[in-house]
């Protein structure tokens, strides 16, 4: 296991390398990361994990400030998982090149958390593109649980570079809850809750399954039992197809998108 922190150094570390799979992290690894890895390890030659918690996508300096750091520990799952490379990059440097044109994301995009996370996916565009002119990877391994990040990330990098974004089935504990790295920040009563919220979830969409009609008035009662049954603050509960993430849902995949506060820690998951 190399670990590379300067830009030269992974030049020399990456240079001969044709089959490379990236898994872009920031940290806090759990085991959907460990998943990724796994995916990558048996489709790619070489294996890169980056651990960079990426300061311009975040839209509130606190929970930048918060954010779970957990080197060490990350470090030992590395070893442990034999992956060839861990990309540690200085902010400093890997920002140093000005972008030339600015990220933006049209109107239809702006939903879901990047109507609420002001400036979120930009940041995330930026640090993806800069990742992959340095890396040029084959493949690019990302986990389900954050969908939208996910479709965005595919449109923008495949309509751009020759790399290819692996998307990867969302891992969840016990309680049905998708593994974050924020779960660091609750409390264990806090992440049972989640667990009744996802179960909860989960019957929700068995029951719109069978009443498409009534999706709005359905949608709006579920929002108003959560708040009040969990005590949380809920950002968004929508229902969007999974092709567009559009709210045209007949005839279409879709899926049950949520955003919540459980004591001021934000959660995503999508049913
Ligand atoms: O999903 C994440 O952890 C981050 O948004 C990513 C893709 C590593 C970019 O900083």
């Amino acid at each position: 296991m190399k670990i590379i922190s300067k830009i030269i150094d992974l030049n020399k570390a990456i240079n001969r390398i044709s089959d490379l799979g990236f898994v872009p992290t920031m940290g806090g690894l759990h085991k959907g990361h460990i998943s990724l890895i796994k995916i990558s390890k048996k489709k790619c030659k070489k294996t890169l994990v980056s651990i960079f918690v990426n300061p311009t996508q975040f839209d509130n300096k606190k929970d930048f400030v918060s954010y779970p750091r957990k080197l060490n520990k990350d470090l030992k799952i590395l070893k442990k998982l034999n992956v060839d490379y861990i990309f540690l990059p200085h902010g400093k440097e890997i920002y140093n090149e000005k972008r030339l044109n600015k990220i933006k994301l049209n109107k239809s995009q702006k939903i879901l958390c990047a109507k609420f996370r002001k400036g979120h996916f930009e940041g995330v565009l930026d640090i993806m593109e800069r990742f992959v002119k340095l890396l040029t990877p084959n493949y690019i391994f990302m986990g389900e649980k954050d969908f939208q990040q996910l479709l965005l990330v595919k449109n923008f990098i495949e309509s751009k570079f020759n790399s290819k974004i692996y998307s990867c089935k969302t891992i969840r504990n016990k309680n049905n809850v998708a593994l974050s790295s924020r779960h660091y920040l609750l409390k264990s009563n806090d992440l049972i809750k989640a667990g009744f919220i996802a179960n909860d979830l989960i019957k929700f969409k068995s029951q719109i399954m069978k009443n498409k009609n009534n999706i709005n008035s359905l949608l709006k009662k579920k929002k108003s039992f959560l708040i009040k049954q969990f005590k949380i603050k809920i950002e968004y509960l929508e229902i969007r197809n999974i092709i567009d993430l559009k709210k045209i849902i007949i005839n279409k995949k879709y899926k049950i998108f949520i955003a919540y506060y459980i004591n001021k820690v934000r959660l995503i998951d999508n049913f």
